[in-house]
C-alpha cells in the first residue's frame, strides 16, 4: 500500500495548527462576558473589597481607555482608607467555561505590583478544587518573577520534564496542602517594573489532554506566530514551555473540568502577608500598606490588558452561562481540519499537539523512514 508523503505531512500540519479563535476579550467590548465578584472574599482573607460592576466602573477601577483601547483593572489608589477598613479592588471571571482542548493567550502591557499587592490571572472549574485550578500569573509584593501553579484534589503531582524552562517548587498539586504545585519563571521580565519597562508580554496556556503547558514571552520575544496571527495558533512551534505538567502524573481529564478565566487583585492575605518583609521591609502588610493614602503605593497596582483570546481545538467544548455546550469549531472552522480529524483518534491529535518538538520531529522522521521503505 502506498501513501503520498505530501498528503500525510499536510494532514499533520493541519492538526498542529487546528486551534481556531473561539473568543476574543479586548477593547470596548472587553467586559462583556465577565462577571464582577461583589463583596469580600472570605476564602482568601485578604484586605481587598471587590466592587460590583456598577461601583467598579464609577470608581474607575475597571474601564477601557477610549484612545488606546487598552483595558484597565486596578486597585483604588485615590482613597484614604481608615484603620479596620478594606481597600477597593476588582475580581472578574468569564461567564463561559472552556474545555480540554483550549489555549488561552493573554497580552498585557502592565501587571499589578506594589507592597501588599497580590494579583492573579488564573482559571478554575465549576467545582473547586474537584475541577482544578491553573494559576498562570500569580505574584506578591515586589517579588522579582512570576509563579505558576496547579491546584487539584489529592493524587495529582508534578513530574518536571527536562525541557521545562521554569524551576519547579512544591510537586504535590493537592490544593488542601497549600501552594499547589508551583513553578518559578526563570525568564527575565516576567513581573513587576521589569515586565512593564520591557513593554509587557504574552502568557499562553495550553489546556490539553496530554498535559497543561504555560509559556511566557517578554515583548521582544513574542513569537511572530502569535503577534501576526489572530485567527489560528500553533503551540507546537513555541518551543519549551515555562511550566509543563504532563498528564502522566496528573491526568488532566480526571483532575480538570472546563475552566473559566479569572483576573483579580487581592491585598495582603496569607501569601503576601507572610512574605511581606522579603521585599517590602519591616512592618505589617495591612498597617504599612493598605490603610491611609492609596498613592503612591498603589499607583502600579493595575492590569493593562491588550487582549485575552481563547483558541479551541476541534473537539473542545465551550459551556455558556445558560448551560449550553457547544463544540465551537463549527462556528470558526476554515474547513481545512475536518477531513483529517475524522480519521484520527483524539489521543493521536493530542500527541501531535503536544509541545514536545522532540516527539514531533521523531514522529515525522519515523513516518518518512516508513514511507521511504514502502
Ligand atoms: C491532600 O490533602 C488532604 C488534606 O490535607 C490530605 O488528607 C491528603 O493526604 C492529601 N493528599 C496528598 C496526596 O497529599
Ligand atoms: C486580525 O488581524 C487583522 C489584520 O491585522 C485585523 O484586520 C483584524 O481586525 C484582526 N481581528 C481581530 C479579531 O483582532
Ligand atoms: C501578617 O504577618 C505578620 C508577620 O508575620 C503577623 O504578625 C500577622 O499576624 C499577620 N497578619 C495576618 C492578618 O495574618
Ligand atoms: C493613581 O495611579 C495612577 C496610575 O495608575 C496615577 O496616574 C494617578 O495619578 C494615581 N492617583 C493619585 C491620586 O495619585
Ligand atoms: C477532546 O479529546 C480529548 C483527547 O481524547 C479528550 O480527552 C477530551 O475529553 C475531548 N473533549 C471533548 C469535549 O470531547
Amino acid at each position: 500500500m502506498r501513501y503520498s508523503t505530501t498528503a500525510l505531512l499536510a494532514a499533520q500540519v493541519t492538526f498542529a495548527s487546528a486551534y481556531q479563535l473561539a473568543r476574543e476579550y479586548s477593547g470596548k467590548n472587553f467586559f462583556n462576558g465577565w462577571d464582577f465578584f461583589d463583596g469580600y472574599d472570605y476564602s482568601q482573607s485578604g484586605d481587598a473589597m471587590y466592587l460590583g460592576q456598577a461601583a467598579a466602573t464609577s470608581a474607575n477601577l475597571a474601564y477601557v481607555d477610549s484612545s488606546s483601547g487598552s483595558v484597565i483593572v486596578k486597585v483604588d489608589n485615590t482613597t484614604n482608607v481608615p484603620w479596620n477598613d478594606k481597600r477597593n479592588s476588582v475580581e472578574i471571571s468569564t461567564q463561559d467555561f472552556y474545555g480540554i482542548g483550549s489555549v488561552f493567550v493573554a497580552d498585557f502591557a502592565h501587571l499589578p505590583y506594589g507592597c501588599s499587592v497580590w494579583p492573579a490571572f488564573w482559571t478554575r472549574g465549576k467545582v473547586w478544587p474537584d475541577q482544578g485550578e491553573i494559576d498562570i500569573i500569580e505574584t506578591v509584593n515586589l517579588m522579582g518573577h512570576n509563579q505558576m501553579a496547579l491546584h487539584t484534589t489529592s493524587g495529582c503531582t508534578h513530574t518536571t520534564p527536562s525541557s521545562q524552562v521554569g524551576s519547579s517548587g512544591e510537586t504535590n498539586c493537592n490544593a488542601t496542602s497549600g501552594s499547589g504545585c508551583t513553578v518559578a519563571e526563570q525568564k527575565a521580565n516576567s513581573f513587576g517594573s521589569d515586565f512593564a519597562s520591557a513593554g509587557g508580554g504574552v502568557f499562553a496556556t495550553q489546556f490539553d489532554v496530554s498535559g497543561i503547558y504555560i509559556w511566557f514571552w517578554s515583548r521582544a520575544d513574542v513569537p511572530s506566530t502569535i503577534s501576526a496571527s489572530n485567527t489560528t495558533i500553533d503551540p507546537s512551534t513555541w518551543g519549551a514551555p515555562s511550566a509543563a505538567y504532563p498528564t502522566s502524573s496528573c491526568e488532566v481529564s480526571k483532575y480538570f473540568g472546563a475552566q473559566q478565566l479569572v483576573l483579580d487583585i487581592n491585598l495582603c492575605g496569607p501569601w503576601a502577608n507572610s512574605t511581606y518583609s522579603q521585599t517590602c521591609g519591616t512592618g505589617e502588610c495591612y498597617l504599612n500598606s493598605v490603610i491611609n493614602a492609596g498613592s503612591p503605593n498603589y499607583d502600579n497596582a493595575y492590569f493593562d490588558i491588550s487582549y485575552i483570546r481563547v483558541f479551541s481545538a476541534d473537539n473542545a467544548s465551550v459551556v455558556t452561562p445558560s448551560g449550553t455546550t457547544t463544540g465551537d469549531h463549527t462556528a470558526t472552522s476554515t474547513g481545512s481540519a475536518g477531513t483529517a480529524s475524522a480519521t484520527t483518534s483524539s489521543g493521536a491529535m493530542a500527541l501531535l499537539k503536544s509541545p514536545s518538538t522532540l516527539l514531533w520531529s521523531s514522529a515525522v522522521t519515523l513516518l518518512l523512514t516508513y514511507l521511504a521503505g514502502n
